[in-house]
């Protein structure tokens, strides 16, 4: 039977073993502390003379840090920390040797860390850090698949460009020429006509020339696309989503981001229905702050932070101007030169966390796009026939999965949102 830290308190007095990692060595004397993890948690393990006998006891000095070990102990309550289990040791083995463990627990540099990720995982911090990571991408999953969306996966290798062609990967196909996916967003309007409500979920791929906070190389967006949505209904729909993964991941995840010192109280708010402004409303109120925007242009970073401030909620901008969006972003019919488009902002200055809005469903005007984009035609051939065979309004929006853990946990980086980063400069480890 193999038993797990995470499970200690099923076992209460009972003698158990564990296999682990020892995080972390300290003596006082008569007694030594052995801080074991095993991936599920961490236990303090008690090594005192008369439960171990001598040999185990002399030999706790060879423990050293990140060294494989095997414990057998009785499970016990911690004298004074209601909740808390430790063991109490009887036997201890090394199975493998850790020496000079390049981690300590003194300052290290971010270039340092980021090239010990592999080893950096281990630590407590980053270990919270992707255990919430995992549970909003299971309630991401729950959201969509609890409301009736399948999931429809789009390819990673595409013939062509969805969110501009700057930002574009090309690799070769064989023969022919590639490009790694922006987005999956083409691929579900094409499965919302057969499905009608879908999301895809996966990798996606920018080639930006750019170290921010906030921009990966590689992230995981999660899309969502259905078919007679307007813009409106998007927008709904995004604000259901969002209240139900961070009101999950705060009541499933409470202890990580207590390791992470997240102010719970700012996420508790996220529920209901969220402001909207019009492109035209959020630039009066970057203007004030910000005298030298110009009307027209997309919002930089701390032009979305002036207007998220001030709100307590997440806030969504809507009609941004036609020129500064993709091409399949539908005009309004009722406000010509406005994409009826729809961006989320999050609080506390985490920016933009989700994409989207309602998309073109007259094939002239969308060719008259993909011309004014300098795309080609016979690129898009196959998304032309969605709108050849049975056109049909429909929205939809993506989610940067990376964004919303750096926003939910609190985070000042985007590098610490995923196992092994892709960032401009870095493909390593
Ligand atoms: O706003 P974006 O570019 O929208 C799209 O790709 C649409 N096709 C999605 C759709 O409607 N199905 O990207 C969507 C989201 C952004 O709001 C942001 O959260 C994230 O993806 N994102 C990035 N995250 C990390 N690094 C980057 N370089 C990102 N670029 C976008
Ligand atoms: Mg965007």
């Amino acid at each position: 039977m193999r038993y797990y830290i995470e499970d200690l308190e099923k076992y209460d007095g009972q003698e158990i073993e564990l296999k682990g990692w020892a995080y972390n060595v300290r003596s006082s004397g008569k007694v030594k502390f052995l801080e074991l993890r095993d991936g599920t948690g961490m236990v303090q393990c008690v090594f005192f003379k008369g439960d171990c006998g001598e040999a185990i006891f002399d030999a706790f000095e060879k423990i050293t840090q990140e060294s494989t070990v095997r414990v057998i102990g009785t499970v016990k309550k911690h004298q004074r920390q209601a909740g808390v289990f430790e063991i109490s040791v009887k036997d201890c083995e090394i199975l493998a040797p850790s020496k000079d463990y390049p981690i300590t627990p003194k300052e290290h540099g971010t270039d340092f860390l980021m090239n010990s990720r592999h080893l950096w995982l281990r630590s407590k911090r980053q270990h919270a850090i992707l255990r919430v990571r995992a549970e909003i991408i299971k309630a991401v999953r729950d959201f969509f698949d609890g409301r009736g969306f399948t999931l429809t996966d789009a390819p990673i290798f595409t013939p062509s460009a969805c969110e501009g062609t700057s930002t574009l990967f090309e690799t070769k196909y064989f023969d022919e020429k590639a490009y790694l996916s922006q987005s999956g967003q083409l691929y579900m309007e094409a499965t919302a006509a057969a499905f009608g409500k879908v999301y895809c979920f996966g990798p996606t791929f920018r080639a930006e020339k750019s170290k921010t906070r906030r921009h990966l190389i590689e992230f995981w967006m999660v899309e969502p696309e259905v078919a007679f949505n307007d813009m409106y209904d998007n927008m709904e729909l995004a604000e259901q989503f969002i209240e139900y993964v961070v009101q999950r991941t705060i009541k499933n995840k409470a202890e990580e981001l207590r390791v992470l010192e997240r102010d719970i109280s700012k996420l508790e708010v996220i529920k209901g229905s969220f402001p909207r402004l019009h492109y035209k409303e959020a630039v009066q109120i970057i203007k004030k702050e910000n005298p030298q925007f110009i009307d027209g242009d997309d919002f930089g970073g701390t032009d979305e932070t002036i207007v998220s401030s001030k709100f307590e909620k997440p806030v969504f901008v809507h009609h941004f101007p036609q020129a500064i969006k993709a091409f399949y972003m539908k005009e309004d019919p009722n406000e010509p030169g406005f994409a009826m488009g729809c961006d989320l902002l999050a609080t506390e200055g985490y920016g933009e966390i989700i994409g989207g809005g309602q998309r073109e469903e007259n094939i002239e005007k969308l060719l008259l796009k993909i011309k004014e984009h300098q795309l080609r035609e016979e690129d898009f051939a196959w998304y032309l026939d969605l709108r050849r065979f049975g056109s049909f309004p429909h929205s939809g929006f993506g989610l940067g999965i990376e964004r919303a853990v750096a926003w939910i946990c609190g985070l000042p980086h985007i590098r610490e949102t995923l196992p092994f980063p892709r960032l401009y400069g870095r493909s390593y480890p």
